[in-house]
C-alpha cells in the first residue's frame, strides 16, 4: 500500500473533503436559480389579475371609442389589448396557483387546472380574435371593426363562464 506516493494520498484526501463541498455549492446555487425562475404563487396571481385589468381597461376604451367614432383611439387600445392577449397568459396559471391571494383572492376556477387544454384553446382564440381586431382597425370599415369587437367580447364571456367564479 505504501507504494502509492504520499502526494497522491494527500491529493486524494483533499478531493474527498472538497467534493461534498462542491456538491453542496452546486446544490445551493441550483436551489437559488430555481427560486429565481419559479415566481411565487402570490406574484403569479397578481400578474394575471393585473393583466386582466389592463385587458378590461382597453376593452372599455374600445367600446367608448367605437361609440364616438374615434378610429385612432380604437387602434391604440386594440394594439394594447392584443399585446396582452398574445403575451402567453396561460403561463400565469401553473399548477399550484388554483388558490391564493394576489391583489385579491383568485377567482380562477379549478377547471383551469383540471382541463388546461380547453383553457389554452380559449386563450388562443382570444389572442387570435384580438389580433384580427388590430388588423381590421387599421382600415376604415367601422361596421367590420364593431363586429370584430363583439367577437372579442364573446371570448371574454365564454372563458369567464367556464373558468372564472363570477358569483
Ligand atoms: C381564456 C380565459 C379568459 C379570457 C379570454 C378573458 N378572461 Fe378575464 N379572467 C379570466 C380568469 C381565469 C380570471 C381570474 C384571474 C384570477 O383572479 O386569478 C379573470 C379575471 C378578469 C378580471 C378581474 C381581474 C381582477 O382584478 O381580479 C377582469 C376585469 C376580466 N377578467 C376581464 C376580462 C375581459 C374584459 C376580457 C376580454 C376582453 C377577458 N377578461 C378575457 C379568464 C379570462
Amino acid at each position: 500500500m505504501s507504494k502509492v506516493p504520499a502526494r497522491f494520498h494527500s491529493c486524494n484526501r483533499a478531493l474527498t473533503l472538497l467534493l461534498p463541498l462542491a456538491a453542496f455549492a452546486m446544490f445551493a446555487t441550483s436551489a437559488q436559480v430555481m427560486a429565481q425562475s419559479a415566481p411565487r404563487p402570490e406574484a403569479l396571481i397578481k400578474w394575471r389579475q393585473s393583466a386582466f385589468q389592463v385587458i378590461s381597461w382597453n376593452s372599455g376604451r374600445i367600446k367608448a371609442a367605437l361609440a364616438r367614432g374615434d378610429e385612432q383611439e380604437v387602434r391604440t387600445a386594440a394594439a394594447a389589448l392584443a399585446g396582452v392577449a398574445n403575451s402567453g397568459l396561460t403561463s400565469l396559471f401553473p399548477p399550484g396557483t388554483a388558490q391564493g391571494k394576489g391583489w385579491r383572492e383568485t377567482t380562477a376556477r379549478a377547471e383551469i387546472f383540471s382541463d388546461p387544454e380547453r383553457f389554452r384553446a380559449l386563450t388562443a382564440e382570444f389572442a387570435r380574435e384580438s389580433s384580427e381586431l388590430v388588423r381590421l382597425a387599421a382600415g376604415t370599415d367601422q361596421p367590420a371593426v364593431t363586429a370584430q369587437f363583439a367577437r372579442v367580447a364573446k371570448t371574454c364571456k365564454s372563458c369567464h363562464d367556464k373558468f372564472r367564479q363570477t358569483d
